[in-house]
């Protein structure tokens, strides 16, 4: 049996609550895991850190009680979310730290990892040492003396260049592929992965030094190998554009030194923005997806998220957006059709669909198969904003032949067989868009598809043919907006 498409999402950290950033890059990976049936989508939680156990002292809890509540409302945040996760890791779960001890025992072993003194800068907020250069003007910081252990990065940063040279498809989109090049081209300071107990107790003991944990980012990393090392290695991993760096130099050189495959490819996407600025907890413009999931439904969030944002580029997210985007696609396009469709089989063919007919008017049926044939590419850059705008063009197409063709008067005069031809195709059109965007929105392609009758789910244009619809409520009501943040 092959092995199924593994795709990963960054685990999130638990200092703050799900936003619509985190939202995104899980419902994209959701939305990818579904196209590639059978698929493993990996989420979870990143726990331990400085952070983490400041956000919890903050609340006046242990770290691991804070940990225990946070991870369950990311869980509750995807269950809403219509998110199917196969997977979702916790790296304060035993299965993680296991994983992670050994496999610093065997860079120690093999002399990948070395202690030296560290005297420098070191960044609270990022929990990074940084150089004087980085250091000016940064009011976060503090001046440690220390002895730590350091990763050798060095040693495995040209190997790792040569493999992004001559893989294209490893880091996408290509300006961020040129980013990394050039990160890659200049020399590295190796990486200190470990924090002395007498600042931060709460992460993954050394295995070879006691007053030690290691540093989070080490932690966290592997997980997407410690949650079942059969997995690896992945097909995708699915992150934003600022942990970049840490997902291909440090991951890129870890995987190396440990003589672990690499990640197929690494796709980071563009970050979400409200008025310009990054939505993020610390900016204190979180937007809670969930609003919108208790207004509109989980598809209609889903779909928003996979069409409004050009996979690799930022996106804007206003409410205004949202609600343009709701009603002329999916309440107008889709909806619309839906009902339009539905009310003309009932009153000329008494509820039947068409059996197979020849095409009178090309348009919808070039649409769909342009669209059909068209997806194994979209897909080999998760560009699902493009198979969205595909779907909604064979909605269109229909609507459009509906206003040409109209069937009413074919009705008046008799033209049976011109009528059956028409219905045939608007038809066809729903079901093969609602097929393409399924993964997208699959309660809402679902629906669709049980009020066509239940039709024939291959993706084939007029592999369908007589079935008795049934009709039912309406697929996007029209939103009366004062009452849209529910
Ligand atoms: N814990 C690390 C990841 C470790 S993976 C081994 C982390 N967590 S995070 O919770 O801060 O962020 C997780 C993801 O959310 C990142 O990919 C980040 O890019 C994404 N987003 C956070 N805010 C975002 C936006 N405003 N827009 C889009 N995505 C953003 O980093």
């Amino acid at each position: 049996m092959s092995k199924p498409f593994y795709v990963t999402t960054p685990i999130y950290y638990v200092n703050g609550s799900p936003h619509i950033g985190s939202a995104y890059t899980t419902v994209l990976g959701d939305i990818l895991a579904r196209y590639h049936a059978p698929a493993i989508l990996l989420t979870g939680t990143d726990e331990h850190g400085q952070k983490v156990a400041e956000a919890a002292a903050a609340r006046g809890l242990t770290p691991i009680a804070h940990c225990d509540e946070v991870q369950q409302r990311f869980r509750d945040a995807w269950a809403k979310l219509d998110i199917q996760y196969h997977d979702f890791i916790r790296t304060t779960e035993t299965r993680h730290t296991t994983v992670v001890q050994k496999l610093l025992q065997d860079l120690r072993d093999r002399g990948d990892i070395y202690v030296a003194d560290y005297e420098g800068w070191y960044d609270i907020g990022a929990e990074v040492f940084v150089t004087e250069k980085e250091a000016a003007g940064n009011p976060n910081l503090r001046y440690l003396k220390e002895s730590n252990y350091f990763f050798r990065m060095e040693k495995y940063r040209e190997q790792l260049l040569a493999h992004v040279e001559t893989h294209p498809d490893f880091i996408k989109p290509e300006s961020r592929r040129n980013e990394v090049l050039s990160l890659l081209r200049k020399p590295t300071r190796d990486l200190c992965i470990s924090r002395p107990k007498s600042r931060l107790q709460w992460g993954i003991t050394l295995p070879f030094d006691k007053d030690y944990v290691t540093y989070v980012w080490f932690d966290a990393l592997l997980n997407y190998y410690s949650a079942d090392p059969k997995r690896w290695p992945a097909d995708i991993h699915l992150i934003g554009k600022d942990i970049l760096t840490t997902h291909t130099l440090y991951w890129g050189t870890m995987l190396l030194a440990l003589g672990l495959e690499f990640p197929k490819t690494i796709l980071a996407h563009g970050w979400w923005l409200i008025g310009g600025d990054k939505i993020a907890k610390s900016a204190g413009n979180a937007v809670d997806p969930l609003a919108f999931i208790n207004s509109h439904g989980a598809d209609a969030v889903r779909y928003f998220l996979a069409s409004e944002m050009v996979v690799g580029q930022d996106a804007e997210f206003s409410e205004d957006r949202f609600n343009s985007r709701y009603n002329s696609d999916l309440a107008n396009e889709w909806g619309n059709l839906l009902s339009r469709v539905l009310t003309m089989v009932q009153k000329y063919r008494s509820g039947v669909t068409p059996g197979y007919q020849e095409v009178l008017h090309s348009g919808p049926r070039e649409t769909a198969e342009k669209a059909i044939v068209g997806l194994p590419e979209r897909l080999r850059d998760a560009a699902v904003h493009l198979i969205a705008q595909d779907a909604m063009g064979v909605f269109r197409a229909a609507n459009r032949l509906v206003d040409a063709a109209k069937p009413w008067d074919l009705a008046k005069t008799g033209q049976r067989a011109a009528l059956d031809k028409v219905l045939y195709a608007l038809v066809e059109s729903l079901r093969i868009g609602a097929l393409l965007l399924e993964p997208i929105t699959p309660t809402k392609s679902r629906l669709t598809l049980e009020q066509l009758g239940n039709p024939s789910k291959e993706l084939l244009w007029g592999s369908t043919g007589l079935y008795v619809t049934n009709p039912g409520p309406i697929l996007f009501p029209k939103m009366d907006p004062a009452n849209v943040r529910g």
